[in-house]
């Protein structure tokens, strides 16, 4: 075992559902092996002004049910210059801070890597994001729940749109990538997705749209992944109606609606087994790595590898979802 005595945590980028509860199984585990654990508020910005407090397992009750970040979050510019860095260093080793494990997604790792690389702190990461972008790993924290809260949108919306003979294009999260995008859509029964990962073209969106109309289905959903190449979501829709002047077009941004509520029953087992790993992976002397879990196997993946690599999307889902929309 390492000689690491006190362990950081903290939350970083995006917030996304089962935070609190990796936040608190770190705390429990690094007090189960008899380590102390302080909490860094606001991510990287925290540990750069040093904004810190003790945690023991009573600081931790009843979190696990809450969505958000007790800690909570911030994208930090200072943290991308070296100089910010360093301060974070100086306020982890004042604190007398050994190992840190930080909770976030691609950004965050960069950073995290940098802050081992500059300044040797042992750091481990816990991928949390919605987004579920992160190689290395079958599921980030987050994205089960999202997507749950997706699925439950849709389904509402699809109500209205079927009362209406309605076409709805509904606009999910994913800056770069189409995870929520194309699972929600497979679950919904969607009749098309647009995806950042592929090069949907409008004329193939426009061919969709009117075979589901043409098959006489009385409602449309198109699901559409912010990231996407054929552009904004109301510019999308304003072409189609330009094809279907007679079609009721309508459009629905979920936004960050996606990023709350409880986390589900996935997202909290997931957060359970990556807050055991991540401190385990710390007082086994591993550093500079995301835990994350493949086939139900623990695994650790350098950071450079985890966010230079791009996670694969299984196009197998789209290809079954048109099937199963005719
Ligand atoms: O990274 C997760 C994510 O939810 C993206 O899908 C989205 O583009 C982004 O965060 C939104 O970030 P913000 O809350 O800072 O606007």
């Amino acid at each position: 075992m390492s000689n690491i005595r006190t362990i950081g945590v903290l939350t970083s980028g995006g917030d996304a559902p089962g935070m609190n509860a990796a936040i608190r199984a770190v705390v429990r585990c690094s007090v189960y092996y008899e380590r102390s654990v302080v909490g860094v508020k606001r991510g990287y910005e925290g540990l750069i002004e040093g904004d810190f407090e003790p945690l023991d397992s009573r600081s931790v009750k009843n979190i696990l049910s809450l969505g958000g970040t007790f800690l909570k979050s911030a994208r930090s510019a200072e943290f991308i210059e070296p100089e910010g860095r360093a301060k974070a260093a100086d306020q982890l080793r004042k604190a007398g801070v050994d190992g840190l494990v930080v909770i976030g997604g691609n950004g965050s790792f960069t950073g995290a890597h940098l802050l081992y690389k500059e300044h040797g702190i042992p750091v481990v990461g816990i991928p949390g994001t919605i987004d579920n972008d992160l190689f290395g790993t079958d599921f980030t924290l987050g994205y089960d729940s999202a997507t749950n809260v997706v699925v439950d949108c849709i389904d509402k919306i699809r109500d209205t749109a079927s009362s209406h003979n309605r076409l709805f294009l509904v606009e999910v999260m994913g800056r770069d990538s189409g995870f929520i995008a194309l699972r929600t859509a497979l679950a919904t029964g969607a009749l098309d997705v647009v995806l950042p990962e592929k090069n949907s073209s409008l004329d193939e969106l426009v061919r969709e749209v009117g075979k589901g109309f043409a098959n006489k289905k009385t409602s449309n959903i198109v699901v559409v992944a912010e990231g996407n190449r054929l552009g904004n979501t109301f510019e999308i829709a304003d072409k189609i109606k330009s094809h279907f002047p007679d079609i009721d077009t309508k459009v629905t941004i979920l936004g960050h609606l996606q990023r709350g509520g409880a986390p589900s029953c996935s997202d909290r087992v997931l957060a359970g087994k990556l807050g055991v790993a991540a401190v385990e992976a710390l007082l086994n002397g591993k550093a500079d790595v995301m835990c994350g879990v493949i086939e139900n196997q623990t695994v650790y993946t350098f950071f450079q590898q985890a966010v230079y690599n791009k996670a694969p999307l299984n196009l197998e889902l789209l290809r079954i979802a048109r099937i199963l929309s005719i």
